[in-house]
């Protein structure tokens, strides 16, 4: 009997909607899509899903201080979010958002579970309520004196000057953080999960050996289940940015109550997209789930949202993958040492295969802080990656450019059949987020590709016509044991792969593709694969960092990493010189001679001869299919064909002006011999011509009908 396919639907931490993405989570969101990635090469069907958390005290003040609609706001952090995720090539299969119908729905839906299974206790809860701002305060919105050793300006939960616990309304002189008033103490209804019914399951549990890390278990037992469990507070009176209790009016759930609901509302959103039953993934004996959090947040991952699921009939977690915290030279990331670094900032200056890297070679399977060193950084990205890895294939394949790889694998004493063999002791590393393993393995199957290179010389056999063979041996070995290297290091570095597989003529679609070498594949004209990490640029980021510092140019070009932007012509500097110009012109249709004329405003370019014109290969191209590109913000995805059994894929940036379904069928105008250019979502294989300052004003070049894909323009 065909067993069914084994499901793995992976979870990272739904980030808050009310800050930026910052280094620190990049530990997680990092680790996470490398095991994803990880996942898929190795050819399990494995689902990536997160959202933006969205709901909760915080969120509502900043939306009334800024004068907005809290959706307005949730919906520009939730864009930002997802840029800086792309940026970092971390690329979930759905981004949603604990803000949606999907959401809601569910909520219900445990909500009446808990009910019917008599969960729910109500009872009256006394906290401090601010009477100018007309809200009930969280603790962190209470300031005053500690109680206990007269520390001023504390927050109402704990003091920072003794380490002090209290509760807020014990605080002396208290004021609330949003007025300055003082604060009154209010009682109200609150709605409780009376997670101590759940007690022995969740001893189980959690105790079984199976779904968390021993220190883990190991804490719980010792902080929580070795006496009854707390009653757990889900509601907040209004008002409050949440959603109402359809049952308590005046009531809305609790953000910690509806925040892990949205790993499965996002879930529900991407089956909705691709035809999936949503019970295959949450109520399936064939499906595991696993979530990759911070430790911070163990509680409710391990406790309460294990109670929610099992209340509700839903599969419980396979496994919750919890990781460290990160410091920065050995401290918390401080803005006034600028080592609050924001995602964004980074990407300013560094290529993010550089913190990919870095992050896993720290990252093992235990909870365990992890540093960002900078000199660490520096070094070890320089030595492992650029030195030990790059270089090996920037060498070789400069000397081989012309002839490609041998026709036949030579002998290579047994390197690559000892680097396919440790393919497996590698991918069980990765298996078990032990990444820190995983590159010391691949970085000695590295060391030795490297020894054989340095050993054989071919710089030198190149001056020598009669050793042209043994020369093409020689990089032709070197090239396959960088493609292994590239295989392994895939899920962490994956650009890097997409390179190789442009330079070898060979895709990187598989862990296996790392057991059996090339041989007579041509290489494509070599690209730079990846610069060195220069120590100016990290001290420019923290310098980028610092409070007060002024915020970067936002259009400053990254230094690194080439930003995933168009692929037609229309990004160029010069054309958004008549942005300015052609701003509010008359629409398109109807071109009035005053818009003609400011597109005069670009230079022209200069002279060039018939010869130089001719070597630009512009062909009719018919779309065939196109494709939103969800992660980017610009781009399309093509596919034309350029008659008969060619066909092309290019990213155009035109997303903004053309929806893809208008573009099926056209004839469009392409730079066909373009060198292929990889971007962050694919390969682009060519340029759509088209013209306009770029955003919605971008039009394609057509052809009149009557001509034929394939045909060149002259
Ligand atoms: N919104 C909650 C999670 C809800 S999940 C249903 C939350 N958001 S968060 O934005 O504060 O953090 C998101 C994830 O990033 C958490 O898993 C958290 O542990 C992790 N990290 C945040 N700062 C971190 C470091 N400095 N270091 C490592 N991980 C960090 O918690
Ligand atoms: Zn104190």
């Amino acid at each position: 009997m065909a067993s069914v396919e084994r499901r793995i639907l992976v979870t990272a931490a739904l980030p808050y909607a009310n800050g930026p993405i910052h280094i620190g989570h990049l530990v997680e969101y990092i680790q996470t899509d490398i095991w994803v990635r990880f996942q898929k090469l190795r050819g399990r069907r494995c689902v990536f899903i997160c959202a933006d958390d969205t709901h909760g005290t915080a969120i509502m003040i900043r939306a009334r201080q800024e004068g907005r609609s809290e959706e307005a706001l949730i919906a520009e952090m939730s864009a930002a979010h997802q840029r800086d995720f792309a940026g970092f090539d971390i690329a979930f299969d759905n981004y949603g958002s604990t803000n949606s119908d999907a959401n809601r729905r569910l909520c219900g839906q445990f909500w009446t579970a808990l009910r019917q299974a008599g969960l729910v206790v109500e009872r009256e809860v006394s906290q401090l309520y601010d009477p100018q701002a007309g809200t009930f305060l969280a603790d962190r919105f209470v300031k005053g004196t500690c109680p206990k050793c007269g520390a001023t300006n504390q927050y109402g939960d704990s003091c920072d000057k003794c380490g002090a616990t209290y509760s807020p309304s014990d605080l002396i002189e208290p004021t609330s953080v949003l007025s300055g008033a003082r604060p009154e103490i209010r009682a109200a209804k609150h709605l409780f999960v009376e997670l101590e019914q759940l007690h022995e399951f969740l001893e189980t549990w959690t105790q079984s050996g199976e779904h968390l890390q021993a220190e883990v278990a190991n804490y719980l037992k010792g902080h929580f289940l070795n006496e009854p469990l707390r009653d757990w507070d889900v509601s907040r009176p209004a008002p409050y940015f949440g959603f109402e209790i359809p049952d308590s009016p005046g009531h809305y759930w609790y953000v910690w109550f509806d925040a892990p609901i949205g790993y499965m509302a996002s879930t529900a959103e991407w089956c909705a997209r691709h035809g999936e039953a949503f019970d295959d993934w949450w109520k399936s004996d064939d499906a595991e789930i696993h979530h990759f959090i911070g430790k911070d947040i163990t509680y409710f991952h391990t406790l309460f949202w294990p109670g929610m699921l099992r209340a509700a009939g839903y599969n419980l977690p396979a496994k919750v993958h919890i990781h460290g915290f990160l410091t920065v030279g050995g401290e918390k990331m401080s803005k006034s040492k600028g080592t609050f670094i924001k995602a964004e900032t980074y990407l300013r200056r560094l290529d993010p295969a550089y913190l990919r890297y870095y992050y896993a070679s720290k990252l093992g399977p235990r909870l365990d802080d992890l540093d960002l060193n900078i000199e660490e950084f520096v070094n070890k990205v320089n030595a492992d990656l650029v030195n030990k890895v790059v270089n090996l294939a920037s060498r070789s394949a400069k000397l081989i450019q012309d002839t490609g790889l041998s026709e036949v694998y030579p002998d290579d004493g047994g390197l690559f059949a000892n680097a396919a063999a440790a393919g497996h002791e590698i991918a069980a590393a990765f298996d078990a987020c032990d990444y820190s393993r995983a590159t010391r393995l691949i970085m000695e199957l590295a060391d030795k590709a490297n020894a054989f290179f340095d050993m054989q010389a071919p710089w030198k056999l190149k001056a020598d016509p009669a050793q042209s063979q043994r020369l093409r041996d020689v990089c032709s070995i070197a090239l396959n044991l960088y493609r292994q290297l590239a295989v392994y290091l895939a899920p962490i570095v994956p650009r890097l792969a997409q390179q190789t597989a442009v330079l070898l003529n060979a895709p990187i679609a598989h862990w296996n593709d790392a057991q059996t070498p090339l041989a007579g594949t041509p290489l494509a004209p070599f690209q730079h694969l990846m610069k060195r990490l220069e120590r100016k640029d990290v001290d420019a980021m923290i310098e980028d960092s610092k409070e007060g510092a002024p915020a970067a140019t936002p259009n400053a070009p990254p230094t690194a990493a080439p930003a995933a932007v168009a692929a037609t012509a229309t990004t160029s500097s010069t054309t958004a010189t008549t942005t300015a110009t052609t701003t509010g012109a008359t629409p398109p249709a109807a071109p009035a001679v005053d818009s003609d004329a400011a597109l005069l405003a670009e230079p022209l370019a200069s002279q060039i001869t018939i010869d130089e014109f001719a070597k630009v290969d512009l062909r009719v191209a018919r779309v065939l299919a196109a494709e939103d590109v969800p992660e980017a913000k610009k781009l399309l995805k093509l596919t034309v064909s350029l008659g008969g059994e060619h066909k092309r894929t290019v990213f155009a940036g035109i997303k903004a002006a053309y929806r893809p379904e208008q573009l099926v069928g056209r004839l469009v105008l392409i730079v066909a011999n373009l060198a292929p250019r990889q971007m962050k979502f694919g390969l682009s294989e060519g340029m759509i011509v088209a013209v306009g300052p770029g955003e919605k004003e971008v039009f394609l070049l057509g052809v009149d009908s009557g001509a034929k894909p394939g045909q060149r323009a002259h």
